[in-house]
């Protein structure tokens, strides 16, 4: 019996003004998948999900339903028509989810990540990170109706991602400045990525989208040249953060609370209720995030956790 644990660590999707185009990868909290090689076949499915601790029962333990074995169902399809590889075992699945769901913090694509590197290790490794992106990407499909790259890529590559396209995919990593610190904190209450979807406008003005591009543009100029200040003057969003700011209860004070303790920017992690920040040592990120789990308590009477990390640039990874 062949045992592999994979981990994947929470993503930021969006990073204000990226909207689908753009995340990273932070290197805790993480998702933990835990896969055993069976001789045995069974007939129904080559993927069981043996268990799932720390979702409070919400996940589905249906193996074609639960995003980590979906995708590898997907990763063994793809193998053997792809690769003439024709996996005649049995895999046995366990996910421990330490992030929590519907939070911001890429939770079904740090589950998908972990368990497809974990599958490409017990397996020889047949397919390049790269590879293992398309499975990821289509895992968030099942989570949440839409196959969006931004929390899949980096929670795979680790780093910054950019989407240049989508079809075909075309991914840009980018590593991060040396001093950059990413605090996340998490109120305690849910916002499903669907419904946060939903709020989103269909077209946008000219005019707000010359705003965003020119946004991106210079925060990807910022990244590159580690150029602090315009990273911080490009942390802006004016395309989802109008309309989803109203879902996160205290936002705009959590938000100003950490441009107060000295943050770069600040603004909604992937599709909320989490909420991001920059900053330019870890000892602002922590005064930063101590700060906004402040404001969460005192305007909106939520409970938080808070994690200051810096960007983790390696990606998935066997434990
Ligand atoms: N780009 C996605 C969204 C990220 O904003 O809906 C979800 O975490």
């Amino acid at each position: 019996m062949k045992t592999v644990k994979g981990f994947a660590s929470a993503t930021v999707g969006n990073v204000a003004c990226g909207f689908d185009v753009l995340g990273f990868a932070i290197t805790e909290p993480g998702d933990e998948v835990t896969l055993t090689l069976l001789d045995e076949k069974h007939e129904a499915c080559p993927v069981s999900l043996v268990g799932i601790t720390g979702d409070g029962g919400a996940l589905p333990l249906d193996p074609k339903k639960n995003t980590s074995s979906f995708v590898v169902l997907k990763f063994l399809e793809y193998i053997r028509t792809h690769k003439g590889i024709d996996f005649s075992g049995h895999i046995a699945l366990e996910l421990k989810k330490n992030l929590p769901l519907s939070s911001g913090m890429g939770s079904s694509a740090a589950s998908a990540a972990a368990a497809l590197v974990a599958t490409n290790e017990l397996l020889g490794q047949p397919c390049t990170k790269m590879e293992l992106v398309h499975f990821a990407i289509e895992g968030e499909r099942v989570a949440c109706g839409s196959a969006h790259a931004d929390n899949a890529a980096p929670a795979i590559l680790g780093n910054f991602v950019l989407i240049r396209s989508y079809t075909p995919l075309d991914l840009i990593t980018i590593p991060p400045p040396k001093d950059l610190y990413c605090t996340l904190v998490h109120p305690h209450t849910e916002l499903r990525t669907s419904f946060a979807r939903s709020v989103l406008p269909r077209a946008i003005p000219l005019k707000t989208a010359i705003q965003q591009w020119g946004n991106v543009g210079a925060l990807i100029a910022g990244l590159l040249t580690s150029d602090y200040d315009l990273i911080g003057r490009s942390l802006v969003d004016v395309v989802a953060e109008p309309k989803r700011a109203p879902l996160i209860p205290g936002f705009s004070n959590v938000k100003q609370a950490a441009l107060d303790a000295g943050a770069l920017g600040c603004s909604i992690a992937g599709s909320g209720p989490s909420l991001f920040a920059f900053s330019a040592s870890e000892k602002t990120a922590r005064e930063a995030g101590n700060a906004m789990q402040h404001a969460f308590s005192a305007k909106a009477s939520l409970c938080s956790d808070m994690w200051v990390s810096p960007i983790c640039n390696e990606g998935a990874k066997i434990l």
